[in-house]
């Protein structure tokens, strides 16, 4: 079978910024081209000062877009329309005042209008002297940019400059086939994940159980795209009337003490935990073996004992997944809420939603916010399989590259 190329007739747009290895992003130019790629080159006023636009121009065989007021574009708004257009805008290389520009959101030229305009695949390519990519504000600026794109590099070694450290950016071959891995086969390819669903039923008798609305849909998404990515996901749930999303593997439990038994037969190796089960946080301390009998007293007779958190066990465990993840389902002070968890529970991102009146339960649709210990991400309502694409994406970038 012939290999097709992720580039194959994709448009991916060359940001080519100012620094001593924009001679390297000529090469990458042409090996984009040599994918498959419809490459269009987009330079700052920079980096025109060290390679011509000429000769990226030559190597794509497209002009070369240099400001933001293209009078050739047919509405006159060339930056959303290229936008618009681009699968993948990758900025090599990419200096240390783009990465800052990128991570604030600023938008002074083409490019970095570009990248807060589109929805498109990111990636950058940092370039800079050894000094600069250590100072903290670069990493800062780094650690806002891992969220939103894939960071190709820089590697080690001796810089134009005479310095040794790290900085280089990376080879054109590299980041190529880089990226190629990633992009094709998915940004979970090679990761584990396990994924809690649904209510749990606490029995109180033989035909009666404490349980919640919990529909299960927003796990069993999140297990779907999790596979679709290229994860290998296990989906472990509480009762629901959901089909298993197909390539998952899917183990059924019923109350709090089993799903804590059968995520931790599971643990060893997993790279993201995502906690979406609504599990009870208490359980009756008896379960009569027979029916209770209709009487004033039971009513009052009910004693709960608590049970185990299920994700504070795993976020604690010797074991720990790389990224374990909550959420946080609440009627009032959401954020609030979520970024208690976040820190009592040892997680390290919460998903929160706000179910006041009950309305999120059983919906297709969700609007959720991704709360991290560095910044928050609030994401637009969709499907919960669109909200699950996008909590994923986030997530993955967090995650180390398994391939
Ligand atoms: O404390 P609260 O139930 O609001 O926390 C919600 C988060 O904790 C969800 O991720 C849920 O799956 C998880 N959880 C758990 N075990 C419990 C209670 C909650 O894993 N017993």
């Amino acid at each position: 079978m012939t290999h097709i190329s992720w580039f194959q007739n994709k448009h991916v747009v060359l940001g080519v910024t100012g620094g001593i290895a924009c001679y390297k992003a000529c090469e990458l130019a042409r090996e984009l081209g040599r994918r498959g790629a419809v490459v269009q080159v987009v330079m700052t006023e920079a980096a025109t000062a060290f390679v011509s636009a000429l000769t990226f121009q030559a190597l794509t065989g497209r002009e070369v877009k240099l400001s933001m007021l293209d009078p050739k574009a047919e509405t006159g708004m060339g930056h959303i329309e290229l936008a618009r257009w681009a699968d993948l805008i990758l900025v090599a290389p990419c200096t240390a005042n783009t990465m800052a520009q990128l991570a604030q959101g600023s938008a002074p030229d083409l490019l970095t209008t570009l990248w807060t305009a589109s929805a498109c695949e990111k990636a950058i390519a940092p370039a800079m002297n050894q000094q600069m990519w250590k100072h903290p504000q670069t990493q800062a600026n780094l650690g806002r940019l891992i969220n939103v794109a894939q960071v190709l590099g820089p590697d080690s070694g001796i810089q134009a400059c005479g310095d040794v450290g790290s900085g280089r950016m990376s080879e054109a071959l590299d980041i190529a086939d880089t990226l190629e891995a990633t992009l094709n086969r998915g940004p979970l390819a090679g990761t584990r994940v396990v994924i809690t669903a649904g209510p749990t039923y606490e029995p109180l008798d033989p035909v009666r159980y404490l349980a919640n609305r919990s529909s299960g849909k927003m796990g069993f998404a999140l297990a779907e795209t999790a596979n679709r990515l290229g994860g290998a996901v296990t989906l472990i749930t509480g009762p629901v009337h959901l089909e298993t999303p197909a390539g998952v593997n899917r183990i059924d439990v019923e109350t709090a003490n089993e799903m804590h038994a059968a995520v931790h037969s599971v643990l060893d190796g997993v790279d993201l935990f995502i906690g979406a089960a609504a599990v009870c946080d208490t359980r009756p301390a008896n379960i009569s073996d027979q029916k209770l009998k209709k009487s004033k007293d039971n009513l009052s007779q009910i004693a709960l004992v608590e049970n185990p958190d299920v994700i504070q066990s795993v976020a604690t465990s010797p074991n720990r997944p790389t990224l374990v993840i909550g959420f946080a389902a609440e009627t009032e002070s959401v954020l609030e809420h979520a970024r208690q968890k976040l820190t009592t529970k040892s997680l390290d991102a919460v998903i929160a939603n706000c179910v006041a009146g009950g309305e999120i339960f059983g919906q297709n649709d969700t609007q959720v916010t991704v709360v991290c210990h560095d910044n928050d991400h609030a994401l637009v309502a969709g499907t919960k399989s669109e909200v699950s694409t996008e909590i994923l994406a986030i997530l993955s970038r967090r995650l180390p590259k398994r391939i």
